[in-house]
C-alpha cells in the first residue's frame, strides 16, 4: 500500500530540510520496499506570496486526505508586521487546529559524540533523554476572546482549557511514559493560574488510571531551572501549549543545536511531523541548515503514521552513525571544533548509512 505524504516545505530553511527528509524517505523505500508518494503544497509565507493566504484551501484538503503531513518551517521576516491572519505562522496554527493534532511529542536526547557541543558540562547532560508532551490545540494560542481595543492601547489573549482537553493530552503522556522510564513531570503554574489548577486536578485523576507511572508536579519556572541544572532527571514532561513551546527550545539548546529536534503531532486526523526549529532566515538558501531535526521527524512519521518501526530505527541508527563520525553542519561543527559539512553532505552521509546497513 502506498503511503500518501503531503510535504509542506514552507519558508526559510524549510525547503532545504524537507528536501533532505524526503530524500531520506526515498532511500528507506529503496532499502525496505515501502511505497511513498509525495505531494508538495505551499504553506506560510510561500503560500502568502503565491496565493495570498498562509493556508490555501488546496493545501488543507490535500493534508486532510493524506496519511501523513511533513512540514519544514514557516516564518518570513517580510510578513513580521502584518496582522495575525496574514502572517505565515497563522497558516501552521490553522493547520494544527484543522487536523486536530492536540498531542505534540518532542523527544530530546544527547548523543555521546555531541556532548562537547552542549553549552552544559558533560556531567550535567550525560544521560539526557526526555520527551516533552506539549498540548498543541488549546491554551493561549487559541483561547477566545482575543484581540485589541478600538484605540489600539490594549490587547488581550485568553488562556482557556477544559478538563476534557487536559485529560486527553495527559493520557498520551502516561501512555508514552509506560514505554519509557515510567515517570511524568506535569508542568504548570498552579500557584497563579486557574487553568493550571484545573490542569493539575485533571492530571491527578488521569494518573489514578496509570498506577505504575510516577507523577510529580512542577511549576514552569522551577522546571526551566531544573532543565539546566539536572536535565537527565526528566523522563516525560507533560505541559500546556505555550509552556511546551518555550521549554522545548530550551531543551533543544541543551543538545547542542535546536536543529536536531524532531516532533510528531498526533490527534484524530492525519498526523503532522515537523522539526521543532523555525525557518532560521539567516541560514536559508546557503545549504548549511542542520537537516537532522527534519530527518528524525521523517523517522517519527514512519513510526507513528506507518507503524514501520524497522524503517524508523534505520533512520535513527543512520543519524547516530553519521554523528558518531562527527559529520555535521556548522551549528554543531563550530562548538565541536571539527570541519563543517553542508546540509546536503550530512544528508548524503545519512542516506549512505541507510543503504549500506542493509547490505
Ligand atoms: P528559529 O528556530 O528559526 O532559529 C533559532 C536559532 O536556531 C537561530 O540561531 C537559528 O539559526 C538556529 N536554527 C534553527 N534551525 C536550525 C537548523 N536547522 N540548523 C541550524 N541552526 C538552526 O527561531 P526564530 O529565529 O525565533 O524564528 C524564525 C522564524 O521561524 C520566525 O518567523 C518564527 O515565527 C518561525 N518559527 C517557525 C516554527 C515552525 O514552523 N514550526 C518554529 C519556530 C519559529
Ligand atoms: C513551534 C513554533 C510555533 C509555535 C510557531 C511558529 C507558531 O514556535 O512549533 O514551536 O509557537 O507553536
Ligand atoms: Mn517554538
Amino acid at each position: 500500500m502506498t503511503t500518501r505524504i503531503v510535504v509542506l516545505p514552507g519558508d526559510g530553511v524549510g525547503p532545504e530540510v524537507t528536501g533532505a527528509a524526503v530524500r531520506t524517505l526515498v532511500a528507506v523505500a529503496r532499502r525496505f520496499g515501502d511505497a511513498f508518494c509525495f505531494d508538495h503544497r505551499p504553506i506560510g509565507g510561500a503560500a502568502l506570496r503565491a496565493e495570498g493566504t498562509p493556508l490555501p484551501a488546496g493545501t488543507l484538503t490535500a493534508c486532510r486526505d493524506a496519511d501523513a503531513v511533513l512540514l519544514g518551517a514557516v516564518g518570513d521576516p517580510a510578513f513580521d508586521r502584518h496582522p495575525a491572519r496574514s502572517r505565515p505562522e497563522s497558516g501552521l496554527l490553522e493547520l494544527r487546529r484543522e487536523l486536530r493534532v492536540f498531542a505534540n511529542l518532542r523527544p530530546v536526547r544527547i548523543w555521546p559524540s555531541l556532548q562537547a557541543a552542549s553549552p552544559l558540562r558533560a556531567d550535567r547532560v550525560a544521560g539526557l533523554d526526555l520527551l516533552i508532551v506539549r498540548e498543541l490545540t488549546g491554551g493561549l494560542y487559541f483561547g477566545e476572546p482575543r484581540g485589541q481595543s478600538a484605540d489600539g492601547q490594549q490587547a488581550f489573549n485568553t488562556m482557556r482549557y477544559s478538563s476534557a482537553e487536559v485529560e486527553r493530552i495527559a493520557d498520551v503522556a502516561f501512555r508514552e511514559a509506560a514505554g519509557r522510564r515510567g515517570r511524568v513531570v506535569s508542568v504548570d503554574k498552579a500557584n497563579v493560574l486557574e487553568t493550571s489548577r484545573l490542569w493539575r486536578a485533571t492530571v491527578e485523576r488521569v494518573a489514578a488510571r496509570h498506577p505504575s507511572i510516577r507523577l510529580e508536579h512542577q511549576y514552569v519556572d522551577s522546571c526551566a531551572l531544573a532543565l539546566v541544572l539536572e536535565p537527565a532527571r526528566f523522563d516525560v514532561i507533560l505541559t500546556e501549549n505555550l509552556f511546551g513551546d518555550i521549554l522545548s527550545d530550551q531543551a533543544g539548546g541543551l543538545t547542542g543545536s535546536l536543529g536536531l529536534l524532531p516532533s510528531a503531532s498526533l490527534g484524530d486526523g492525519p498526523p503532522l511531523f515537523e522539526p521543532v526549529h523555525g525557518s532560521a532566515p539567516s541560514l536559508a538558501g546557503r545549504d548549511i541548515a542542520n537537516p537532522i531535526g527534519a530527518i528524525l521527524s521523517a523517522a517519527m512519521l514512519l513510526r507513528y503514521a506507518v507503524r514501520a518501526e524497522a524503517e524508523a530505527r534505520a533512520i535513527e541508527e543512520a543519524v547516530d552513525a553519521t554523528l558518531a563520525r562527527r559529520c555535521c553542519t556548522p551549528d554543531l561543527a563550530g562548538p565541536l571544533r571539527v570541519t563543517a559539512a553542508s546540509c546536503s553532505e550530512v544528508t548524503a552521509a545519512i542516506i549512505g548509512e541507510i543503504a549500506s546497513s542493509g547490505k
